[in-house]
């Protein structure tokens, strides 16, 4: 037998609740107008607070909301709302697409995101739905809220804006949770994952495989810290998995679960067969805090992206450019040697990136397009009525160009080592500024001419150099090229190419970084640094969009996988199999013909879903490609929301100083199956790893692993029936010859 649940805790704990002073709910709109104290501080929607075309129950008017692109209905208390128990509203519309924000303006603090999908896939137009967030288990991450100085709710819309009527809008004083079991999964070799809710008794659980019961021989119970929620218990069977039926009932839960165990996918791993990992593959860009450091075991932490282009180390400012209307302001996080500094000290390397313009902000308040200077613009700062987005009402660009002194002070390649020179905390690499080939777009402002090949190469030649003089021993990447297009031609266009004997832009680059080095007789460029999104269009967020998203990691390496975008049809390069992407081989081979020696970068790279399972899946993939390819850097873009499913994929390869390699070991499939699972084998000190990502979404998939040692193993994992939280615990591998891992879950297994 094994223990019994302490359900004298949970009585005790439903005691407190009792007590517990109950106090009002807290409306913040229920007819007609915001309530009392309440503020409109919403952006670029027409709202109307009193539309009486589609109303909830018998209230006579709603919210009428429809928001343009990232626009928000977005509400602020004239005081706080610290630590009510949830959040209740009645929405209508056909499933808009927003994410909701709890903030507190007052220190910057905000929620993890939360999508309306994560609470409700079922929203409809002209019947309201009636839902409820639970702070103690916010949808999406089942984090918690936390006690904080809140005072704002933002309701943002996706891309392509969203429309909706929203009513009822009460911050509630308690919530009462209804006992349930979520969710009971066959893992690994002789073990179920039985998730619940409130105060379950799962001491009275039955498990059946094909008809017949095996006995739970222990059980072992956790509430991760961070999803306090819910708590999940391990039953440990009295014998191991085989192919059939596996049936879970809990008596006092009144459920049942069913799972078909599949027929076993033969394969053996061969550790004699190795490749060293390098770490610098598991980086963020812009970490939160030094506690996100540790807890998801980044190793490398950049500083860049469009804002830092402008970035004045002298004063610390920047400009936004393009994305948001050009207006300059103070740096955020800090300026950036401070920044390195904690980065640093938190264990995580550093890369810098080192503007490379010829200009820089001169202080925190100037913007490019003023109204007076160009009164007649596309659209206007929605908080600044006065900053334009540089556009004509037709989309075309200003004329004439601004003087950029009015916003910009000069940059060049001494100011630059002055800066470096003067660093406390020094970087292990620097890129040479960012995607500056569409700097034309992003920074039309203060470069408005298209860059071109030789501009691009000189400009990293100059500052790259000056990066070297003022830091010697930093590591020098370049050119961070924005994406797929742009690594063969140039905003220039074709006549570019052209003009270099018909060589696309990045084997041209390499090349001619070789022969200056040559020249030298110094190595300048150590990174080939690139920026990879996935092209194909998931936006959808649908199970074929779902499917796409967790198959284009084939692009990454597989050469027979013709890219499902425009990239697999419209081949405009110049280079062999151009309609598969096969990312890391090609730049390795690129690398090889034209600079041996260079390392491989990828500072930018996203999920394409970062509050969805399976972006959390996909980043499991890359994660597992980057280290079995052989990449030499990685940093994702942009930062990962700690505790959703993208840090969780961060967290099962390294958290908490749990490593999953430091070398690769061979993996061999009978049937590899890249479309819907990943299987990655590596050591560290000396024990086996394995990190496999089912991608089904509701089928098990088993293997029989030859060469898998058993014995005692940390093993993690999300996603599944168990959701979003940080599932761990020690368990035995009784047999290597059959191994479950659930649907759509991400399992790592360690030695112990
Ligand atoms: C609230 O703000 C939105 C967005 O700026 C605006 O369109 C709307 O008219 C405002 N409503 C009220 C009642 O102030
Ligand atoms: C049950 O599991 C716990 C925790 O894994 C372990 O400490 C204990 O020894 C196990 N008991 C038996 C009887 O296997
Ligand atoms: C599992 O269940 C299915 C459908 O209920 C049934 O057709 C199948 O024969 C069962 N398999 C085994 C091995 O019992
Ligand atoms: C058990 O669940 C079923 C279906 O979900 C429901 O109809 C039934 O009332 C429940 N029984 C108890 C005792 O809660
Ligand atoms: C857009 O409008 C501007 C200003 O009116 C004009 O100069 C320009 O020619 C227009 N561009 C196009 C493509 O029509
Ligand atoms: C860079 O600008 C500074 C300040 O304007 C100037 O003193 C210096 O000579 C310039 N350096 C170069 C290389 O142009
Ligand atoms: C650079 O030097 C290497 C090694 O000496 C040589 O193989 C290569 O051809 C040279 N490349 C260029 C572009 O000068």
């Amino acid at each position: 037998m094994f223990p019994k649940l302490n359900l004298l805790s949970f009585a005790a704990c439903v005691a407190c609740a009792a007590i517990h002073a109950v106090k009002a709910d807290l409306a913040i709109y229920t007819d007609g107008a915001l309530a009392q104290g309440w503020e409109n501080w919403s952006w670029s929607s027409d709202i109307n607070f009193a539309a009486t075309d589609e109303y909830s129950g018998s209230s006579g008017s709603s919210i009428s909301v429809n928001s343009g692109a990232y626009a928000a209905l977005s509400v602020k208390l004239e005081g706080t709302f610290p630590s009510y128990a949830g959040l209740r509203f009645d929405i209508a519309g056909a499933q808009p697409d927003i994410s909701i924000l709890i903030q507190s303006t007052g220190d910057n603090d905000q929620s993890a995101t939360i999508p309306l999908s994560a609470i409700s896939k079922t929203v409809v137009d002209g019947t309201f739905s009636s839902l409820l967030i639970d702070f103690n288990n916010l949808p999406g991450t089942g984090s918690q809220l936390g006690t904080d100085t809140w005072d704002r709710l933002t309701l943002q819309a996706g891309g392509n804006g969203a429309i909706y009527h929203i009513d009822n809008i009460v911050l509630v004083d308690e919530i009462v949770i209804t006992p349930e079991v979520l969710s009971a999964e066959p893992l690994a070799d002789h073990y179920v994952a039985v998730t619940t809710q409130g105060a379950v008794d799962i001491s009275d659980i039955s498990v059946l495989l094909n008809g017949k019961a095996i006995k739970v021989v222990n059980s072992t119970t956790y509430n991760p810290v961070d999803t306090p929620s819910k708590t999940i218990t391990y039953l440990q069977l009295a014998s191991t998995f085989s192919q059939g039926n596996l049936t879970v009932s809990s008596v006092s839960g009144n459920a049942t679960f069913t799972t078909v165990l599949p027929a076993v996918q033969y394969g053996s791993i061969v550790q004699q067969v190795s490749t060293p990992i390098n770490p610098h593959i598991y980086g963020v860009n812009f970490p939160t805090s030094a506690s996100y450091i540790q807890h998801l075991g980044v190793t490398i932490s950049r500083w860049g992206g469009n804002a830092v282009t402008a970035y004045n180390p002298f004063g610390g400012f920047t400009n936004a450019g393009n994305d948001w209307y050009f207006e300059n302001r103070v740096i955020d996080n800090g300026q950036a040697d401070d920044w390195m500094g904690w980065v640093g000290a938190a264990g995580s390397d550093n890369l810098l990136t080192v503007p490379a313009l010829d200009w820089v902000s001169k202080d925190s308040t100037s913007y490019s397009y003023p109204k007076e200077i160009y009164p007649d613009q596309q659209k206007f700062e929605p908080y600044n009525n006065d900053a334009g987005n540089g556009l004509f009402p037709n989309g075309s660009y200003i004329t004439p160009v601004p003087d950029p002194t009015n916003v910009y002070t000069p940059w060049n390649t001494s100011l630059a080592k002055t800066w470096l020179k003067g660093l406390k905390n020094k970087p292990l690499m620097v890129a040479i500024d960012n995607e500056l080939e569409i700097a034309s777009n992003t920074h039309q402002d203060m470069h408005p001419q298209p860059m071109g090949y030789d501009e691009e190469l000189a400009r990293v030649i100059a500052f790259g150099t000056a990066a070297k003089e003022a830091l010697p021993g930093v590591l020098v990447a370049a050119p961070s090229t924005c994406s797929w297009w742009y690594y063969w031609t140039s905003q220039i266009g074709y006549s570019d190419n052209a003009a270099h004997y018909n060589i696309d832009f990045l084997p041209w680059f390499l090349a001619q970084m070789q022969a200056h080095d040559n020249s030298t007789g110094k190595r300048l460029l150590d990174y080939l640094d690139i920026h990879y999104y996935f092209q194909p269009d998931t936006s959808a967020n649908d199970a074929t969009a779902k499917a796409l998203r967790l198959r284009m990691t084939r692009s990454l390496w597989d050469t027979s996988y013709v890219d499902e975008s425009w990239a697999g049809s419209n081949p405009q390069n110049h280079q062999w199999n151009p309609t598969a992407i096969s990312l890391i081989p090609r730049f390795k081979t690129l690398i090889q013909i034209n600079y041996p020696g260079t390392k491989l970068s990828i500072s930018e790279w996203s999920s394409t879903a970062d509050t969805d399972l399976t972006g959390g899946l996909l980043t499991v993939d890359v994660l597992g490609l980057y280290g079995k390819y052989g990449v030499d850097s990685a940093t994702y873009w942009a930062t990962p929301d700690e505790l959703g499913p993208v840090g969780l994929a961060y967290w099962l390869f390294r958290g908490y100083g749990t490593y999953f390699a430091s070398a690769t070991a061979q993996v061999n499939l009978a049937t590899p199956l890249p479309d819907t699972q990943g299987v990655y084998a590596g050591t560290q000190n000396g024990k086996l790893s394995l990190v496999i990502v089912n991608k089904n979404p509701d089928t098990p998939i088993s293997f029989y692993l030859a060469n898998v040692p058993t014995g005692t193993y940390f093993a993690r994992h999300f996603g599944g029936q168990a959701g979003v939280a940080k599932w761990q615990t020690t368990l035995s591998l009784k047999i290597n010859t059959y191994l479950v891992v659930p649907a759509y879950t991400a399992l790592f297994l360690q030695q112990k």
